[in-house]
This record gives C-alpha cells, sequence and structure tokens, in this order.
C-alpha cells in the first residue's frame, strides 16, 4: 500500500513544539507516513517576502493531507517594517499564509470540534459537546479590500447605493473598504457539509449562525440557503441564531447546542468562544477540509511570548492529529489518541500550566503517546 502523505509545517513560534509533540503521539499510535517537511510562516515572509512560499504550495499539491503548527500574524504596516530591508518598499503585503493557504486549496470547511473532556478544571460546564463548521474560503475573509478608497469604486457606490450617501464626499483616504462575499455555493457547500456530519454523527440539531437582521444581502443568502437544505435531512432540527445573541446563549445554555454552522468570521469568533468553554485554545483543534486536500492546525496561534519554552499544552495540537486520521480514515488509531488524551486529563497527573500544572509541552505529549500505545 501507498504510504501516506503528509506535509508537515510546524511555522513559527510554539508551532514547532507542538508539532514535535503531536508526532510523538502519531508515531505511539503506529501511523506509518512519509512526513514532508515545509518552509511557512514569519521567517520566510521576513527573509523572502512571502510566509507561504512557491515551494511550499508545491509540495501541498503533492501530498495527501498536511499538519500545521502556528505562524505569527502582524498588521500589514508592522510586517512591512520586519522585512529585510532589500525588500522594504517594494510593494510586498503581508497576508497571513493560512488563510493564503485556505483559499489557494479550498478548504472550504472549518471543522472545529469543542468538547469538555471529563476533568478538564478548564471547563466551563461539563457535558459541552459543539462541533463548528465555520466557511472558510469567503465572507470578509475574501481580502477585497480598499482603504485609500479608490474613486471609482466610490463613483460606482454614489450611483447604486443609497445608504453609501454619508460616505459619498469622503476624501479616499479617510475611510477604508473591506468586502463581505459571500457565494451560493460557498453558503450551500459549508451548510450542506455542517448537515452530513450531524447525520453521520447522529447530532441532533444545527444551528445557522448569522446576522441576517442587518447584514440582508451576504447573511440573507446564508439564511436562506440553510433553510433549503435543511429540508434534504427532515430527522435534523435547525434553527438559528443572530452571532451576538448567540454568544449569550452559548454561555447562558451551552448544553442547548449541538452543531453550529456559520459564515467565516462569524465561525471565527463563535470557534474562540466554544474552545474557551472547553478549556481555551489549548483545546481548540481544527481542519481545513477541501475535496482534494486537508490540512489540520491547533487554533491557538503562534504565542511568540512562550516561544522556545516547551510550556504550551499541546493537546489541541495531538487532537488536530486525531483529526487528521480521521479525515484518512484511520478511525482505529484516532479513537486511541482521543482515549488517550481523555484518559491523561481525568487523570490529572499530567498537566501543563493553563491547566494549573507545571508538566513540560513533551510530557504531556509523553502521557498521552503512552496511553495510545498500550493498547496496540
Ligand atoms: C483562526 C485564526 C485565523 C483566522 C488567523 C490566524 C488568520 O484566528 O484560524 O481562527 O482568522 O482564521
Ligand atoms: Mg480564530
Amino acid at each position: 500500500m501507498k504510504k501516506t502523505r503528509v506535509a508537515w509545517l510546524p511555522g513559527d513560534g510554539v508551532g514547532k513544539e507542538v508539532l514535535e509533540a503531536a508526532r510523538i503521539v502519531l508515531d505511539a499510535a503506529g501511523f506509518e507516513a512519509d512526513y514532508i517537511h515545509g518552509d511557512i510562516g514569519w521567517e520566510f515572509w521576513r527573509k523572502e517576502g512571502d510566509g507561504l512560499p512557491q515551494r511550499t504550495i508545491d509540495l501541498l499539491r503533492n501530498v495527501d493531507c498536511a499538519l500545521f503548527g502556528a505562524v505569527t500574524s502582524k498588521p500589514v504596516k508592522a510586517a512591512e517594517g520586519e522585512l529585510v530591508p532589500e525588500l522594504r518598499g517594494k510593494g510586498l503585503v503581508y497576508r497571513s499564509p493560512i488563510v493564503k493557504m485556505r483559499q489557494l486549496f479550498d478548504l472550504y470547511i472549518s471543522h472545529r470540534p469543542c468538547k469538555a473532556y471529563h476533568g478538564n478544571p478548564l471547563n466551563y460546564r461539563s457535558g459541552i459537546d459543539l462541533v463548528i463548521f465555520r466557511e472558510n474560503t469567503e465572507d470578509l475573509y475574501a481580502g477585497v479590500e480598499f482603504g485609500p478608497v479608490p474613486e471609482k469604486l466610490a463613483a460606482t457606490l454614489r450611483e447604486l447605493s443609497k445608504p453609501f450617501a454619508p460616505f459619498a464626499a469622503l476624501p479616499p483616504d479617510a475611510y477604508a473598504i473591506s468586502c463581505k462575499i459571500n457565494t451560493r455555493r460557498g453558503c450551500e457547500r459549508i451548510i450542506r457539509a455542517a448537515f452530513e456530519f450531524a447525520r453521520k454523527n447522529g447530532r441532533r440539531k444545527v444551528t445557522v449562525v448569522h446576522k441576517a437582521n442587518v447584514v440582508r444581502a451576504t447573511d440573507g443568502l446564508f439564511l436562506d440557503a440553510a433553510k433549503e437544505i435543511a429540508r434534504d435531512f427532515p430527522e435534523i432540527q435547525m434553527d438559528d441564531a443572530n452571532i451576538d445573541a448567540m454568544t449569550m446563549w452559548l454561555l447562558k445554555n451551552p448544553l442547548n447546542y449541538d452543531v453550529l454552522v456559520a459564515p467565516n468570521l462569524y465561525g471565527d469568533i463563535v470557534s474562540d468562544l466554544c474552545a474557551q468553554m472547553v478549556g481555551g485554545l489549548g483545546f481548540g483543534a481544527s481542519g481545513n477540509i477541501g475535496d482534494t486536500l486537508a490540512v489540520f492546525e491547533p487554533t491557538h496561534g503562534s504565542a511568540p511570548k512562550y516561544a522556545g519554552q516547551y510550556k504550551v499544552n499541546p493537546i489541541a495540537a495531538i487532537l488536530a492529529a486525531k483529526m487528521m486520521l480521521e479525515w484518512l480514515g484511520q478511525n482505529e488509531k484516532a479513537k486511541r489518541i482521543e482515549d488517550a488524551v481523555a484518559a491523561v486529563i481525568e487523570e490529572g497527573r499530567v498537566r501543563t500550566y493553563d491547566m494549573g500544572g507545571s508538566s513540560k509541552t513533551l510530557e504531556m505529549a509523553e502521557a498521552i503517546a503512552e496511553k495510545t500505545a498500550v493498547a496496540v
């Protein structure tokens, strides 16, 4: 059988440490793969003006899937200031490599499970078991932005949009425009993915997160698409909520929710909230999934202040590795990893600083690896 090819993208900050931890557990699970290193992150932005170099894009075209650690992101001006002097002033614009990867490879599903593992001292409530499906390529992440605003665009808006009137006389550099672009296809496929997941996993409800009462065109499209698709899944209840109210209700009654589906930005917001309810970003794993490629990652960032200390909790990265195995159809190995994570959390002997303990990143990995391997 052909060996699975996994692009190994540690990135920077704590990304390297948590992927090292994930690898220990993947090995303990007996997963055999060719791991191929890919350059990604801040170092390559600074030195080459590109956080996702072409060679890494080529690599991604030739693998089955990828595991990604984290990369530092900074606002455009700060990023430009960190380029090597030869590259400054050339009009290079920093874009988050992970966002670029999602768009380039059409990884339209962001799948983010948030489960309160029994005995985790950081759980907000026990029994929380939420799964977020976040649209991952369009919406306010489309990257269609203007600041200053070109006169041509302003003229068109003056002509076509009544609500543009209060902005119509502004000079170009007195405002900025970011376009929220949502396609019918983009809405439909993420919503379908959420419902299909619910069906396959015996989930009872899908909640559609939006702001259709105000953002009528794009979120209206999303909500309408959801209502239509829900008809194909009569056994699954559908409800919907505005993003603002959703954050309150999630805090008030997290057990009332099951699968959530949202456009890109609301999905980004709600997934940090849900991750925090089950222990914080040290527990948030996600899959960026397309039709032919999937990239798995812990949702925490690169946490530069902890970089090199081997201190952060690797569970998110380990759960990302577990999701990768599931996607590859290696369910038995994935289950062993998840059971091992659950057992280590429940025992409470090995805890990283965020959990109130003093265990280091690799001690946590070893503890999980030991239990993952035991059952082989
Ligand atoms: C996430 C992150 C990214 C996002 C950042 C790092 C660009 O917050 O994966 O949720 O906004 O999507
Ligand atoms: Mg986020």
